[in-house]
């Protein structure tokens, strides 16, 4: 087993435990590779939030197959993530040519399940209810030298009606303060400039270690180390405290940037889902938000269609998008995961309906967002750039605070690279909906 190939489905976790895969298969002296033809070994991690993320993986799974003459030939195939830890042995069943099925709760342990795939030709089940690892004891092979996803906790014990998380994940479980801290004073050290936080809900972090959420705490105690950025997701509206909007505001470090996942706008619906928060609670906490941080860029998660969902319900969520002024929303058709309880609720919205209302939200998404990057021309940005374009090499790419994608025009005779993992100011000139572009400044 000399090459590999990692493909990854859905959130920032995946892509962190990616990372964490990568930076364990290169321990044993493999080495990336493009193409599945290539690889000795392929490993998918997996989403199955919804149902086209689960779709996708069972898809380009079985276009493996041709690959594979039979067992102990062609590329080793592992199945991680959340459809591994659900799914377990059934996968094996369905996808016969699969050779090792792992959870979340095991990465650690998939090079010693390939080497027994591979030498006793015979696929390895591995799915374990809990986690003994937290997730960074573990070597990492990151995407960009500059960022690192730092876990502050893992799981999730808010059970909202139509989300299958908790149960793939597990219960909510913080990471102490201490560890973080160590990990992001080993990152400045690496040259890592900005970090992003991640848990299902970081704001509850700390409960089942300190009695009460600490999520301030870290944000504080991050910003000590150094780092020049600090990002985190996702909030979850009913934890997010005063003390927190306080660290935003006052901590430099802390990017202007926040996702606050609405759901929905009608109060029935909310609870319905078992959000535990009102449209009134919801507006009010952006307000107080706005207020402390002017320039705060907003995101959120919208589904529309949720059983029961009437006109007034939608209607409500559109007034909640209006109000908010959403940088971006990530919005979803309802999709029913059998084991949550919605999946058995009645009232299922014909599609027909949903796509219409789907659309009529997306448009107003837009035209939001164009607004609130209309308002970023005429200020100077500090932008952290990535590289070049995937577009056009000629122009360079990166994110202001506010997590904006910038553009801007690659000097004459100087190449991507010098300035990939640089903050540059970059005075705004024009604004699309989803990226702005502008003039780079020479100093910030
Ligand atoms: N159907 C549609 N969207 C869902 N999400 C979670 N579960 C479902 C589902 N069953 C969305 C939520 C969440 C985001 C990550 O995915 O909006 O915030
Ligand atoms: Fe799912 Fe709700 Fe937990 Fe988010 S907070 S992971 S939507 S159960």
């Amino acid at each position: 087993m000399e090459t590999y190939l990692i493909r990854t489905f859905g959130c920032q976790m995946n892509k962190h435990d990616s990372e964490r895969v990568a930076g364990l298969l290169r321990a044993q002296a493999m080495t990336p590779v493009e193409s599945a033809e290539d690889a000795d070994v392929i490993v998918f991690m997996t989403c199955c939030v919804r149902e086209n993320a689960d779709e996708r993986l069972r898809g380009q799974v079985a276009s493996l197959k041709a690959l594979k003459p039979g067992r102990g030939r062609g590329p080793l195939i592992a199945v991680g993530g959340c459809i591994g830890q659900r799914d377990g042995e059934l996968l094996l069943r369905q996808l016969p040519h699969i050779d090792v099925v792992f959870g979340t709760h095991n990465v650690s342990h998939l090079p010693a399940l390939l080497e027994t795939a591979a030498s006793q030709r015979r696929p390895q089940v591995e799915v374990l209810e809990e986690s003994s690892e937290f997730a960074s004891d573990l070597p990492t092979e990151r995407e960009h030298p500059w960022h690192a996803w730092v876990p502050i906790t893992v799981g999730c014990d808010n059970f909202c009606t139509y989300c299958i998380v908790p149960y793939v994940r597990g219960r909510e479980k913080s990471r102490p303060l201490d560890d973080i801290v160590a990990e992001v004073e080993r990152l400045v050290a690496d040259g890592v400039l900005e970090v992003t936080l991640l848990g299902q809900n970081v704001n509850s972090y700390g409960r089942d270690l300190y009695g009460e959420p600490q999520f301030a705490k870290v944000l504080r105690a991050v910003a000590q180390t150094g780092i020049k950025r600090i990002r985190f997701a996702t909030s979850h509206p009913k934890d997010l405290s005063d003390e927190t909007i306080a660290a935003m505001a006052e901590e430099e470090a802390v990017m202007p940037y926040l996702h606050l996942p609405v759901q929905s706008g009608s109060d029935r619906i909310l609870g319905s889902m078992n959000r535990v928060y009102t449209q009134r609670e919801y507006l009010a906490l952006v307000d107080r938000l706005y207020e402390a941080i002017p320039h705060l860029a907003l995101s959120t998660d919208i589904i529309v269609g949720f059983p029961g969902e009437t006109e007034a319900d939608f209607d409500a969520t559109m007034a909640v998008v209006r109000h908010a002024r959403f940088d971006q929303a990530f919005t979803f058709i309802y999709s029913p995961r059998e084991g949550t309880p919605a999946a058995t609720m009645d009232g299922s919205v014909p599609r027909e309906v949903t796509q219409e209302r789907f659309d009529r939200l997306v448009e107003l998404v837009h035209a939001c967002a164009l607004e609130k990057s209309r308002g970023l021309v005429g200020t100077i940005q500090p932008v952290l750039f990535e590289g070049a374009s995937k577009r056009d090499e000629s122009v360079l790419t990166g994110r202001s605070p506010g997590n904006k994608v910038v553009h801007v025009a690659l000097p004459e005779h100087a190449t991507a690279e010098h300035y990939a993992g640089r903050i540059l100011p970059v005075a705004i000139g024009e604004a699309q909906t989803w990226f702005l572009s502008g003039t780079l400044g020479t100093n910030l």
